[in-house]
Formats: structure tokens, C-alpha cells, sequence
């Protein structure tokens, strides 16, 4: 049983740049409220990723916006996942060489458009969506909004860690310096970059427990009554 009864259709955003926890808090906070989950990075990458598979040039937005009209309904998103042909492919998704793809087709203004649908459609009941503009443009009535930061060298040995997880064999530096260019990238582009809402609560992690970051947020939503232990 959830520990905590939200209140009905709840949406929660949760923003923040690349290795700031927002993806496993974005899981816990679900979990402890019972509530789907979507990591919408997971979008982007799907979108990248189909391109490499295709040979799509990842800068010709025309090709890209086919492709992805053409992918996306082969697509299945489930709490906690990416589904094509049944098969969750998050983690494949996750790994780095995707990331840059990623990062790439989420500068294309339309791309972002058709992604923006398809994510409010996912939330219209209730749902905890992490990313980087949930905040300000995908749910901006959203009842809950939270911002998480942390150091730039914080996030790249938690990144680091979780590719070490994926078998990866990249070295901190390097992911250090791929955050480094991913973060320029994201807060540069034009459309919806990595902005922090006005009404986002934000939270630094750098020195905090992943555990004490949640009940945080939750202790804040309980203060606004947007949910209830049960
Ligand atoms: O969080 P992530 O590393 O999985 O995100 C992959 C890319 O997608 C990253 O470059 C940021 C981008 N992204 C975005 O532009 N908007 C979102 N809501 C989520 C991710």
C-alpha cells in the first residue's frame, strides 16, 4: 500500500539539469503516492535513438519530424518505461551514445511540439513527469512544481555511477565533460530550455541523501494538502 493518498488527477513536475536525482526521486515520490511516472528524457532519447537505428542525419529536422511520425506509434509508454514490439527499452535508452542524439532533436522546435501532446496526454489523470520544462511549458498548472540542482562534479559521479551500472566504461572526466556540454546545450536552445518555474520549489541536493530530498518534497506537499497519508 502507498504511504501517501494524493489528491485526484495530482501532477507533480520535477526539473532539473542531467545527474541532479530527479529521475530516481521522480520513482520514489511515484511510488510513496501511487502514482505513474514518466522520465521525459526517456522521449527525446526514444526519438535519438530511432534515428541512429535509422540512419537519420540527426540535424535535418525535416527527416527527424518524419521519423518521428513514423516511430511514435510504435511506441508504448508505460509507468516506469519505454515499450516497442513489448520489449521496455529505457536502459538501452539510457546509455550514452544516445545521449547526445537526444540532446540534439530536443533543440527542434517541432519535435518539442508533437513530444508536448503526447506527454499532457500521458498526464492527464495524475502523474509525477521529471525533465526539463515540465515546470514552465509541459504542465505549467501543475499543482507541484520542484527543482533540483546540485554541483556540476556532484552530478557528473552520479551519472558516472549509473552508466557504471549500465557496463559502461567511460571515465568521470569524460562524463563530467559531457554534462558539461549537455547542460550548455539544454539551457541555451531557444525552445523551452532548462528554465526553473517561478512557483518551483527548488532544492540543492549536492550534500543531501536521496531519501532526504523526498521526504522534503513530500512533507511539502502534505503542508499544501495535496496529499495525505493514508
Ligand atoms: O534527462 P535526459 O538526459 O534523459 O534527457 C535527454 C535529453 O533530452 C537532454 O538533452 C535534455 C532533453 N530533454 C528536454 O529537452 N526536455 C525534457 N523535458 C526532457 C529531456
Amino acid at each position: 500500500m502507498n504511504a501517501w493518498i494524493p489528491v485526484s488527477g495530482l501532477q507533480i513536475a520535477v526539473d532539473g539539469p542531467s545527474g541532479s536525482g530527479k529521475g530516481t526521486i521522480a520513482n520514489l515520490l511515484a511510488n510513496a503516492i501511487g502514482l505513474p511516472v514518466l522520465d521525459t528524457g526517456l522521449l527525446y532519447r526514444f526519438v535519438g535513438y530511432s534515428a541512429m537505428r535509422g540512419n537519420v542525419t540527426i540535424n535535418e529536422e525535416i527527416a527527424i519530424l518524419k521519423l518521428l511520425n513514423n516511430c511514435i506509434q510504435d511506441m508504448q509508454w508505460q509507468s516506469g518505461g519505454i515499450f516497442v514490439g513489448g520489449e521496455n527499452i529505457a536502459d538501452r535508452l539510457r546509455k550514452e551514445d544516445v545521449a547526445a542524439a537526444a540532446s540534439c532533436v530536443a533543440a527542434m522546435p517541432e519535435v518539442r511540439k508533437k513530444l508536448l501532446h503526447v506527454q499532457q496526454d500521458i498526464a492527464k489523470n495524475g502523474c509525477v513527469m521529471d525533465g526539463r520544462d515540465i515546470g514552465t511549458v509541459v504542465l505549467p498548472d501543475a499543482q507541484a512544481k520542484f527543482f533540483l540542482t546540485a554541483s556540476l562534479r556532484e552530478r557528473a559521479r552520479r551519472r558516472w555511477a549509473q552508466l557504471q551500472g549500465l557496463g559502461g566504461e567511460v571515465s568521470l572526466e569524460a562524463t563530467l565533460n559531457e554534462i558539461r556540454e549537455r547542460d550548455r546545450q539544454d539551457a541555451e536552445r531557444t525552445h523551452s530550455p532548462l528554465k526553473q518555474a517561478q512557483d518551483a520549489v527548488s532544492i540543492d541536493s549536492t550534500t543531501m541523501r536521496i531519501d532526504e530530498v523526498v521526504e522534503r518534497m513530500l512533507a511539502i506537499m502534505a503542508r499544501r494538502q495535496l496529499i495525505r497519508a493514508s
